[in-house]
C-alpha cells in the first residue's frame, strides 16, 4: 500500500489499538471548511436517527382495504382496545425516536375532531364520540420519550370540497393548521403524492402549505416527492438506490433520483416501507421475517437513507404482540451489529485526530491537515489480530463521514487483508455497485461489508443469510488487516470520516 497516511498498530492483546498518523494530525487545528449545502440542525437530528416509525391505522383498518372510497360509515371505527402507549412501546423496541401517524388517508377520515368537517372520530362510536386519536398518540409518544410526526393526505375522497381549487386548498391548510398549533412540537409533516390515476383534478397549493407549516413549527422537517426538507426514496420496499447523495438540484428534482454531487440543495431521501404486506393492517398479512428486514436496513440506513418503518395497528386498536416481537428483534439485531466496535480501545483525543475516527462519537471526526491526498484519496489501516485461532473475526464494516460540514466523498474501497473486498460510489452509476445486503450508510457514506469466510474478499456470502443465522451470532471472516481507501472530491479542500466495525 503506497504510503499510508494512517495506520492503525496492533496492540499485543487488545482488538486493535493506538491510531498512528505519519502527519501531526491531532495539533491543534481549526475545523474543515464546510461545503456546502450542509444540513439544516432538524435534518441532521433526523439523519442520525436512522429508524423511524410510520403508523397506519384509520378506516381502512376495519373495511380490509388500503384506499378507502371516502364513503365509508363514521360508525365503523371502533377501536375497543386501542392503547397508543403500547405502539410507542412497538417503536421503542424498534430503535426508532420517532413515530409518524397517519392522521388522514386518502378516504378523508380524520382521526381527530377536526372543526372543519364531520367525517372524523366525532361521528364514530369510539369512546363515545369523544375522542381523539391524535391527541392519545401525541401524549403517549412524549410520555415514552419519542418525538412525533403526522401525515395528512393531500389527496381526499371524501371532502365536497376537493376538486374546487380555492375551497380544498383553505380545507387542507385549516387543518394543517389544527394539527400544527393543536398537539406540541411536531418533528416531521408528511406530504403524501399519492392519488389515484383518474381521481379528481387538483392543484395544490404546496408552497402556501410548506410556509404554513414552517411559520407554526419551525423545527419540523417536510417530507414529499421533492422536499423540501425530506424526499421520498421513490419506492415502498425500503431500498435506495446504491448512489445516494443527500444532494439535489431542487429545480430539477425528479422523484427517486439518486442525487447529484455538488448540487444546490440539501434533500436527504427517506425510505418508508411496512413491516408487513399492506400499510394497513390486514388479518391475512404477518410481519416480514427478521433477514429480510435487516435487508432493508442496510439497503436503506445503509445507503445514505432515514427507514420509516411501518407497523398497522389492528382493529382492536394494538399492535399485534408477534409484529412487536419482530421489532423487538429487529432492533436487537441491530443494536448487536453495532454492538461491538471491534476498532475501539485506542487512545480518545480532542480536536480532529485521526483516533477520532474510533471514539465512537458522532460530533468527533478525523480530518486531514495535508492536501496531498486530495486528487489520490486517502488511506487509512486497521490491524486486527491474525488469522488462526482466537482470530479477530468481523461481517460488518461501517464507515460515517461527518455531514455536519457536507457530503464529500465520493468513492471509498475497502481491502481485508490485502484482497479487495467491497467499494462503493456516491457519485456514478450503480453498475460498479457493491452487492446487495452489504451496504450501511448512516449520515452518508458508510458501508457494511461481508467479506467471504476466509476473509479473502469475495462478497458471496451475505452477512445476513435467508435462514437469519446471522442473528444468532454467525461469523464470516477474519482478518489481520482492514484497509479503507477514500476519495473525497477532486473541489473539496476536506474531506473527514469515522468508522466502526462490529460481529
Ligand atoms: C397500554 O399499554 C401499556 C404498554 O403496553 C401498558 O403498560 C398499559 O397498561 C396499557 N393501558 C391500558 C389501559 O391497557
Ligand atoms: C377509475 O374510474 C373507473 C370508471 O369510472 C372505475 O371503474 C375505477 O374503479 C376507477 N379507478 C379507481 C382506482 O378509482
Ligand atoms: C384532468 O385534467 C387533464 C388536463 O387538463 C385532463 O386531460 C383530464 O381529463 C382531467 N381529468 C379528470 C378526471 O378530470
Ligand atoms: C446543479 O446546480 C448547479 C448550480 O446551479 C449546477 O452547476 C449543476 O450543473 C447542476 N447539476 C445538474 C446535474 O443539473
Ligand atoms: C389480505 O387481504 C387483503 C384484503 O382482503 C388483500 O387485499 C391482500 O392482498 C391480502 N394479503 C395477502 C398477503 O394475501
Ligand atoms: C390485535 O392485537 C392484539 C395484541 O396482539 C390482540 O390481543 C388482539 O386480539 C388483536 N385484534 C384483532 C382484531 O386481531
Amino acid at each position: 500500500m503506497a504510503s499510508p497516511l494512517l495506520c492503525l498498530a496492533a496492540a499485543a492483546l487488545a482488538v486493535v489499538a493506538v491510531l498512528v498518523s505519519t502527519t501531526e494530525a491531532w495539533r491543534a487545528t481549526p475545523p474543515p471548511l464546510p461545503v456546502l449545502p450542509i444540513p439544516s440542525a432538524p435534518q441532521l437530528k433526523w439523519q442520525c436517527r436512522e429508524v423511524i416509525m410510520f403508523f397506519h391505522f384509520g378506516m381502512n383498518t376495519f373495511t380490509d382495504s388500503e384506499w378507502g372510497t371516502g364513503s365509508e360509515d363514521p360508525s365503523l371505527f371502533r377501536p375497543a382496545g386501542l392503547n397508543a402507549t403500547q405502539w410507542m412501546d412497538a417503536a421503542r423496541a424498534a430503535g426508532a425516536s420517532l413515530v409518524i401517524l397517519v392522521a388522514k388517508h386518502h378516504d378523508g377520515f380524520c382521526l381527530w375532531p377536526s372543526e372543519y368537517t364531520a367525517h372524523s372520530v366525532r361521528a364514530s362510536p369510539w369512546r363515545g364520540g369523544r375522542g381523539d386519536v391524535v391527541r392519545e398518540f401525541v401524549d403517549a409518544a412524549r410520555a415514552r420519550g419519542v418525538d412525533a410526526g403526522l401525515y395528512l393526505s393531500p389527496w381526499d375522497r371524501h371532502d365536497e370540497r376537493y376538486g374546487e381549487e380555492v375551497a380544498y386548498n383553505e380545507y387542507y391548510e385549516a387543518q394543517l393548521h389544527e394539527l400544527l398549533t393543536g398537539y406540541g412540537s411536531v418533528s416531521e409533516i408528511w406530504f403524501d403524492g399519492a392519488k389515484g390515476k383518474n381521481a379528481t383534478n387538483m392543484t395544490y397549493h404546496f408552497q402556501e402549505w410548506f410556509q404554513t407549516v414552517k411559520q407554526l413549527q419551525r423545527s419540523i422537517n417536510i417530507f414529499s416527492d421533492d422536499g423540501p426538507d425530506v424526499r421520498w426514496v421513490g419506492d415502498e420496499k425500503g431500498y435506495a438506490g446504491t448512489t445516494c447523495w443527500s444532494t439535489v438540484n431542487r429545480s430539477m428534482i425528479t422523484i427517486g433520483e439518486a442525487g447529484i454531487e455538488k448540487a444546490t440543495h440539501w434533500v436527504p431521501p427517506e425510505c418508508d416501507v411496512s413491516i408487513r404486506t399492506g400499510w394497513f393492517w390486514h388479518k391475512n398479512e404477518t410481519a416480514k421475517p427478521l433477514s429480510q428486514l435487516l435487508e432493508i436496513y442496510y439497503n436503506s440506513v445503509g445507503r445514505n437513507c432515514v427507514l420509516l418503518l411501518n407497523a398497522p395497528p389492528n382493529s382492536t386498536g394494538l399492535v399485534e404482540d408477534a409484529d412487536i416481537a419482530r421489532l423487538r428483534e429487529f432492533g436487537a439485531a441491530v443494536a448487536t451489529i453495532f454492538g461491538t466496535d471491534l476498532a475501539a480501545g485506542s487512545e480518545r483525543g480532542a480536536g480532529f485526530a485521526a483516533r477520532n475516527v474510533l471514539d465512537g462519537r458522532d460530533d468527533t471526526y478525523w480530518a486531514p491537515t495535508g492536501e496531498d491526498g486530495r486528487r489520490n484519496g486517502y488511506w487509512i489501516e486497521l490491524r486486527l489480530r491474525r488469522p488462526g485461532p482466537g482470530a479477530q473475526a468481523f461481517n460488518v464494516v461501517r464507515i460515517q463521514e461527518h455531514v455536519a460540514l457536507g457530503q464529500r466523498v465520493e468513492r471509498h474501497a475497502v481491502y481485508v487483508d490485502g484482497a479487495p473486498a467491497f467499494h462503493g460510489d456516491s457519485s456514478i452509476a450503480p453498475q460498479s455497485v457493491p452487492p446487495p445486503n452489504l451496504v450501511a450508510t448512516r449520515e452518508s457514506a458508510e458501508e457494511a461489508h461481508a467479506p467471504g469466510k476466509d476473509g479473502s474478499g469475495e462478497t458471496t456470502a451475505p452477512f445476513i443469510s435467508k435462514d437469519e443465522s446471522a442473528a444468532a451470532g454467525g461469523l464470516r471472516a477474519a482478518a489481520a488487516r482492514v484497509q479503507m481507501h477514500l476519495n473525497p472530491r477532486l473541489a473539496a479542500r476536506w474531506w473527514c470520516w469515522s468508522w466502526s466495525s462490529t460481529l
